[in-house]
């Protein structure tokens, strides 16, 4: 749970984060901060994103600009990337993790709610690389993206169907510029997390007592869910100088809660031990 890479590992080093004031986001910043980076946050809400860089700044010491943008908007991202370069000269690295998701049955969405999620999600993900990534080129300098995807990206999954096609779009996006703009000096690879506790992905979904009744941890090997440390130094590292040689990976980091249920025999853990003395005695040689 504590931090891993060396002090000042991204001193001069600036990081945008979409959905930077909130969650994950959040957390990260905060240990890029730690590790002495100059952070962007950006969402759509201008006051959560003032209250967390202010936080932010107190906690680390370190300098944080906060940019209103909505990623679904190209132009508010060509601001975001003015305003960074204006502030602290250029962009290093970017950290597409904004993100809109919620339950539901497939049929009971309407086409507005598909496009919600499907817009913030891998729109606002190309949009943001589109313009990140443009603006590296035409100043012929290096850059990085990481990707936040999930588990469920090469799985699929019912009942996040719009999240699913998005991050299976992003995780497609990210392979494939891995490719194309390595030419550039420009990596980008992906985190999948599996559950790591946050109001905004807890409060969408696992509503209600749907927390008590499917408590993440127990569908994960590992029995817990994750801290945001742990994701945070797994950040850190696919951003920093150390992963130099990482381009078009995606890094799964839950526990093995993915690996667990796609096990065919995966739900013999419910086997207690007095059963396998049995089941052993009654096996033939
Ligand atoms: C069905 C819904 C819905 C719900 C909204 N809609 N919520 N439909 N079930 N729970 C529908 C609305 O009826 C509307 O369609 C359309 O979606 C747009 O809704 P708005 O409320 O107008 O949208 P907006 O205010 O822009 O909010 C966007 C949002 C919201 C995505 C709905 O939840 C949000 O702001 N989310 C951002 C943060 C977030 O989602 N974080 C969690 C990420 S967690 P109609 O037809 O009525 O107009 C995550 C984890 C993944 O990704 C993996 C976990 C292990
Ligand atoms: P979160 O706190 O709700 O983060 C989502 C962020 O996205 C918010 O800050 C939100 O801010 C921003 N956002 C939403 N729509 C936006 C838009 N149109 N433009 C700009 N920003 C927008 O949830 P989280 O759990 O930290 O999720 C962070 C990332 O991790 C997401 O990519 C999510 O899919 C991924 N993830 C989370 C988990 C988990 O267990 N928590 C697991 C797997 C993957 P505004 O509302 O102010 O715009």
């Amino acid at each position: 749970m504590n931090g891993m890479l060396k002090p000042e590992s991204f001193k001069n080093k600036t990081i945008i984060i979409t959905g930077g004031g909130t969650g994950l986001g959040k957390s990260m910043g905060k240990y890029l901060l730690e590790l002495g980076a100059n952070l962007v946050i950006t969402s759509r809400k201008k006051e959560v994103l003032d209250k967390s860089a202010a936080e932010l700044e107190q906690q680390t010491g370190g300098k944080v600009l906060a940019v209103a943008c909505d990623v679904r908007k190209y132009e508010e991202i060509e601001n975001v990337i003015k305003e960074t370069e204006n502030r602290f000269g250029q962009v290093d690295a970017v950290l597409n993790n904004a993100a809109g998701n919620f339950i539901s049955p497939t049929e009971r969405l309407s086409h507005r709610a598909f496009d919600i999620v499907v817009d913030i999600v891998l729109k606002g993900t190309y949009y943001t690389t589109l313009a990140a990534g443009k603006n590296w080129i035409n100043k012929k300098q290096p850059g990085i993206f990481l990707n936040i995807v999930t588990t469920y990206a090469w799985t699929g999954s019912g009942y996040v169907v719009p999240s699913a096609c998005a991050k299976a779009g992003v995780l497609s996006l990210t392979r494939s510029l891995a490719v194309e703009w390595a030419k550039y000096n420009i990596r980008s690879n992906a985190i999948a997390p599996g559950p790591f506790p946050t109001e905004g992905a807890w409060s969408r979904l696992l509503p209600g007592d749907l927390a008590k009744k499917f408590d993440p941890a127990q569908r994960i090997p590992l029995k817990r869910v994750g801290n945001h440390q742990e994701l945070a130094n797994l950040a850190a590292y696919l951003l920093s100088e150390y992963s130099a040689y990482i381009n078009g990976e995606v890094i799964t980091i839950d526990g093995g809660e993915w690996l667990r249920s796609g096990g065919e025999f995966s739900h013999l853990e419910m086997v207690p031990a007095e059963m396998w003395d049995v089941l052993e005695k009654m096996r033939g040689k």
